[in-house]
C-alpha cells in the first residue's frame, strides 16, 4: 500500500447505519418520513419551531440506545496509531466518532449534544429538551436552537477543511451519498491539488467517477480492512 503522509477524511450518515441510526437517503431514512422543508431550514423553524425541536430532540435521545460500530473505532485508531496528520470531517451529527474514540472530529455540519444561541450566537452543550425552552447559559435568553447546519446555511470551518484538501496526499470519503454540498465538493478539490481519493460506501455514491478507487461493502467491515492497510497490520 502507498505510504501516505497526510490523509482528509468525510464520513457521512451511511457509518452510523449499522449503530441503527438512520440515514437520510436511503429507503425508510429521514427524508422519507420528514419533510426538509419542515425540519431542516430555517424558514421550517420559523413556521413551527416546536416541530423542529421535537424532531432534533427525539433524534438526541435516541443517542442513547445506540453505539459506536467497528468503521467508528478503526477510525480512532488510526488517529492514534497513523504517524501523519490526519483531519476527520463529518457531516453527522451524532457523537459516535468521539464515543468510538476519535478525539479531533470536526462537525461540519453541527451536533446534536450542543445548541446554538440566536441572540448571542454562542454555542453550548445541551442535554435537556429544546421542547421545554431551556435558557441560554451565556446571556439567558430564551432563545436556543438546534445546533445544526440546516440548507442555506454555512457549514461550520469550511475554510479548516479546504486548507486541508488543498494539501492531503489521500482523500477518503465513507458513507455519504455525495448529495449535498459543499461536501460533495470536497472529491474534485482533493482530486485537483493531486490527491488519490478512496470511495468506501454501500453503494455507489453520486460522485462516485471523481474517486481513483471505490470499494463498495459494509463500513463496518470495509473501514477497519482499509485501516489496517493503512497502518500496515
Ligand atoms: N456502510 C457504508 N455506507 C452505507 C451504509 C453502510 N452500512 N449504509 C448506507 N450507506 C451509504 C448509502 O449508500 C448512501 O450513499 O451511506 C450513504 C448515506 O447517504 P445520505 O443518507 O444521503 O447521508 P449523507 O450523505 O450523510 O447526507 C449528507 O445531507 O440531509 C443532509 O445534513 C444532512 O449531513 C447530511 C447530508
Amino acid at each position: 500500500m502507498a505510504k501516505f503522509e497526510r490523509i482528509v477524511i468525510l464520513t457521512g450518515a451511511g457509518i452510523s447505519a449499522e449503530s441503527g441510526i438512520d440515514t437520510f437517503r436511503d429507503a425508510g431514512g429521514l427524508w422519507e418520513r420528514h419533510r426538509i422543508e419542515d425540519v431542516a431550514t430555517p424558514e421550517g423553524f420559523a413556521r413551527n419551531p416546536d416541530l423542529v425541536f421535537g424532531f432534533y430532540d427525539a433524534r438526541r435521545a435516541a443517542l442513547k440506545s445506540v453505539e459506536p460500530n467497528p468503521a467508528h473505532r478503526a477510525l480512532a485508531r488510526l488517529e492514534a496509531e497513523f504517524p501523519g496528520e490526519l483531519l476527520l470531517v463529518t457531516q453527522n451529527v451524532d457523537d459516535l466518532h468521539e464515543r468510538g474514540g476519535s478525539r479531533d472530529v470536526l462537525h461540519m455540519h453541527g451536533e446534536l449534544s450542543s445548541a446554538l444561541c440566536t441572540a448571542c450566537e454562542m454555542r453550548s452543550p445541551l442535554d435537556v429538551p429544546l421542547l421545554d425552552r431551556p435558557a441560554c447559559p451565556v446571556c439567558q435568553a430564551p432563545t436556543l436552537r438546534p445546533d445544526v447546519v440546516w440548507f442555506g446555511e454555512m457549514p461550520y470551518r469550511v475554510e479548516r477543511i479546504y486548507a486541508a484538501l488543498g494539501e492531503c496526499d489521500l482523500f477518503v470519503s465513507i458513507g455519504t451519498s455525495g448529495a449535498v454540498y459543499p461536501a460533495a465538493g470536497f472529491v474534485q478539490e482533493a482530486l485537483m491539488n493531486g490527491a488519490r481519493t478512496l470511495e468506501l460506501n454501500l453503494e455507489p455514491s453520486e460522485g462516485s467517477r471523481f474517486f481513483t478507487e471505490s470499494r463498495h461493502g459494509r463500513a463496518g467491515e470495509i473501514v477497519p480492512q482499509w485501516v489496517d492497510e493503512v497502518l500496515g497490520s
